[in-house]
């Protein structure tokens, strides 16, 4: 074991904007030392420095780059992780390409498994019986889906899967977190329109073309109207990495915990059709 302090560190995933980086400053000012990473390290550049803070490289999608972070965090007690790191692939699913869909996985879900394979080993070196942990960050989304993002409801069901299987498997020497969030005002959501690419002009003259712009004009204003900030969802994942006994699922924001309160209550074909409609399908 290190002799740095402080006594225990988190690896986060994805810190270069939002939850992610919103993390860094909650669990650092709860006394953990944080394992900051993100694909471009010099986004890191102005966190603050300490002995409590180490920057490093990590492309979830990149094994030898999720490796090499391993071997980085050799030296230090690390007994958490926060998968973190992801996008939203959004567009109808009639018009997604292959690569697209193929991408989203390798992202949000192939990554965030292989991440959490690497850095078992360490979790259980250094962690106590009951103290290790690993989040997962999922979405509201893992658990009902929305039209125009089936690639990215797909990922987040994955992660719920693959998050409740591993607790099974490794639980209850290590506990594993699932956090479900709404809208959180972030960069998401000017990421995910990156990732469209071209799609707006794949729609064009198809029975998508009206749905994508309203989606690109109205489910923006929504998200930051009416969503949490980055700061009070990484506070309560915080809060849930601190506790004794970990919530198995943590709810992020009343519109995550409402929708799933509608999808669980409401008639199939009512719930789809207040869907359908929100999002300008006819
Ligand atoms: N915001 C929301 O409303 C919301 C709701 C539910 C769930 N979530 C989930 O919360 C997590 C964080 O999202 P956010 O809202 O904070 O969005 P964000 O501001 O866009 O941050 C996403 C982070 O993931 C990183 N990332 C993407 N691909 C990566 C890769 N291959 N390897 C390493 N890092 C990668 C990004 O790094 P780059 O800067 O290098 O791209 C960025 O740091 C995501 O898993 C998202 O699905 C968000």
């Amino acid at each position: 074991m290190s002799t740095l302090s402080p006594r225990r560190w988190v690896l986060v995933t994805g810190c270069s904007t939002g939850i992610g980086r919103a993390l860094v400053t909650s669990l650092r000012a709860r006394g953990w030392g944080v394992v900051a990473t993100a694909r471009q390290v010099e986004t890191l550049k102005e966190l603050p420095a300490g002995e409590d803070l180490r920057r490093l490289p990590l492309d979830v999608t990149d094994g030898v780059s999720i490796a090499t972070a391993a071997q980085a965090c050799l030296d230090l007690p690390l007994t958490a992780i926060v998968n973190n790191a992801g996008y939203g692939q959004m567009g109808p699913l009639e018009l997604l390409r292959t690569d697209e869909l193929r991408a989203q996985f390798e992202t949000n879900v192939v990554g965030l498994q292989a991440v959490t394979n690497t850095f078992l080993p360490l979790i259980r070196a250094n962690a106590r019986p009951g103290e290790g942990r690993i989040v997962h960050m999922a979405s509201v989304l893992g658990r009902l889906s929305i039209p125009m993002a089936g690639a990215y409801n797909a990922s987040k069901h994955a992660v719920v899967a693959l998050a409740e299987s591993l607790r099974m498997e490794i639980g209850p020497e290590i506990a594993v977190i699932l956090v479900e969030p709404g809208a959180i005002r972030t960069a998401f959501r000017a990421t995910l329109k990156q990732a469209w690419g071209d799609l707006p002009e794949r729609a064009l003259g198809t029975i998508f073309e009206r749905a994508i712009h309203h989606y690109a004009e109205r489910r923006e204003d929504y998200a930051y109207q009416h969503g949490l900030t980055a700061e009070a969802c990484a506070e309560k994942i915080a809060h849930a990495l601190d506790a004794r006994r970990p919530p198995r699922r943590l709810l992020v924001g009343k519109d995550s915990f409402w929708a799933q309160v509608a999808h669980r209550v409401l008639p199939a074909a009512l719930f789809e059709w207040i869907l359908r409609r929100s999002y300008g399908l006819r």
